[in-house]
């Protein structure tokens, strides 16, 4: 079994470069199925996500281009498209339930070829995720939406814009307001989106589409207006830096006490959770496009409720569990996105971690209940064997074995490939003591028969 194996203890010092971010090349490799045109992505990570996603635009009959120099050494590439829309619109059930954000193909598909078959996502570890609000959206527009087997099977001679609400129990839909936002692009007439999504990757989208002929404004809005166009071109775009990455990465530093500079990160979409430290006693400097922390050690506790951006993103919830779990007195954490998004927590009490999670309600604010977790700060957590059980859990685990005495081995790294890209090469580069091993499944005792896949020469 694929495992990080970390010796902790080691403050993070030097520099490191942020890559594209995920959440927005997945909805725009999505887009590509509206061009008429070849499409070249820039800045693309080389993460699993994107690879399961190429694989769904391939069987939509999109050629897909990879820039294999950049692709060997893991530096951000490039990605080339073309869709040839006499093709299939069958998105198959074994690829969109690897990678629910293949459920961005719908709207387009749809938009384009007036006709979308696609699976229905999964399960999902961090609680119900429902898309609901995605069918509405496209329904509003005018789309004939069934569920046949599993696939919500779509279609439209021509989309007609609408006035559609997108707001839902627990605040936007990220994914499905850039499938109705790539669904409108093509429609007839006038569409507003009220209750958007506000993130950085749903402005990165809009300006993507807007560069293909779109004709969008409001990005970054709660209320987006989408005047339909008739056609779309191809074009060239440079993927945004990834805030989750970036704030991983200062989150890093701050649990192992270091310092490090961030290269090529937009600083103001990660500010809330760069506040947030601030007010714990990191430092944080700002010049151009460089970041730079450095973290009094120990922080102090925090508070914060994880919340549609501007606020503090619930991609970051478990990494600042894991920085609280270090943290000079009691913290208080809330998921008001995903309520159950707790898996880490049992894990992290592995190592030592004092955390008690429960559900609140907010009947007086006729809102949705959410998730708080309650975490008492200790002098020290102690490796031990942890098992990752999605993406930023995974990442929250090594950065607390990055903190940890003695060795931590964090197994499930495929979960953590599908989001960071090459994460021990980075984290090597900054002094950390990481690297790939293959541990026994039974969870025997690592120390022997453990094969090691990789160990970087900044590693001591
Ligand atoms: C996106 O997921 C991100 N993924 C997630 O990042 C992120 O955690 C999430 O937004 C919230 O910020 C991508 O962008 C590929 P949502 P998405 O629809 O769009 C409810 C990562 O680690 N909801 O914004 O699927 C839903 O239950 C991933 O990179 C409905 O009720 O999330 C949730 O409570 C994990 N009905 C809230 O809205 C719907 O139809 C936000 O979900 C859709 C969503």
């Amino acid at each position: 079994m694929d495992a990080y194996r970390i010796i902790g203890g080691r403050p993070l010092c030097g520099t490191a470069r942020v890559a594209g971010a995920k959440n927005a090349a997945l909805p725009i490799l999505a887009a590509s199925l509206l061009a008429d045109g070849p499409v070249e992505l820039t800045n693309v990570p080389q993460v699993t996500d994107v690879n399961t996603l190429c694989s769904v635009l391939r069987a939509l009959g999109v050629s897909v281009q990879r820039d294999e120099t950049n692709a060997r050494d893991g530096t951000p590439g490039r990605v080339q498209l073309l869709a040839d829309h006499t093709a299939a619109c069958l998105a198959p059930e074994h690829l969109v339930s690897r990678m629910r954000a293949s459920f961005c193909v719908l709207g387009p598909l749809l938009a384009r070829r007036g006709r979308a078959v696609v699976s229905l996502p999964g399960g999902c570890n961090l609680g119900d995720r429902p898309v609901d609000l995605h069918l509405k959206g496209l329904a509003a527009l005018g789309a004939d939406i069934r569920i046949q087997k599993g696939y919500v099977v779509a279609e439209a001679n021509r989309l007609q814009g609408a006035e559609i609400d997108m707001h839902g129990p627990r605040g936007p839909t990220v994914t499905g307001t850039a499938n109705v936002m790539m669904a409108a692009a093509l429609a007839a007439g006038v569409t507003r989106i009220r209750g958007a999504a506000r993130e950085p990757e749903i402005v990165d989208l809009g300006r993507f589409l807007n560069r293909m002929g779109a004709d969008i404004e409001g990005l970054g809005e709660s209320t987006v207006t989408i005047r339909g166009v008739s056609r779309l071109a191809g074009c060239s775009h440079r993927i945004i830096p990834d805030r989750i990455e970036a704030a991983t990465m200062l989150l890093a530093a701050a649990i192992t006490g270091g310092e490090v500079t961030l290269e090529g990160v937009c600083a103001d979409h990660i500010t809330a959770v760069s506040e947030l430290l601030q007010s714990a006693g990191a430092t944080i400097t700002r010049e151009q496009d460089l970041l730079m922390l450095r973290a009094a050690d120990p922080l102090a506790a925090i508070q914060f409720a994880a919340r549609p951006f501007p606020h503090m993103p619930t991609d970051l919830q478990p990494q600042l569990m894991a920085l609280s779990c270090v943290s000079r007195g009691t913290s208080r954490v809330e998921d008001r996105v995903f309520p159950a998004r707790w898996r880490h927590a049992a894990e992290l009490r592995r190592m030592g971690a004092q955390i008690e999670v429960g559900q609140c309600r907010d009947v007086s604010a006729g809102e949705a209940g959410y998730g708080v977790a309650s975490v008492v700060g200790v002098e020290w957590l102690l490796g031990a064997r942890v098992q990752a059980s999605d993406l930023r859990a995974g990442v929250a685990l090594v950065l607390a074995g990055l903190a940890a005495q003695g060795e931590t081995i964090v197994t499930g790294t495929h979960h953590i490939d599908r989001g960071y890209q090459r994460l021990e090469q980075k984290l090597c580069s900054l002094g950390a003591d990481i690297e790939r091993v293959e541990v026994p499944d039974s969870g025997a005792d690592t120390s022997d028969g453990m094969r090691r896949r990789s160990r970087h020469p900044h590693a001591a």
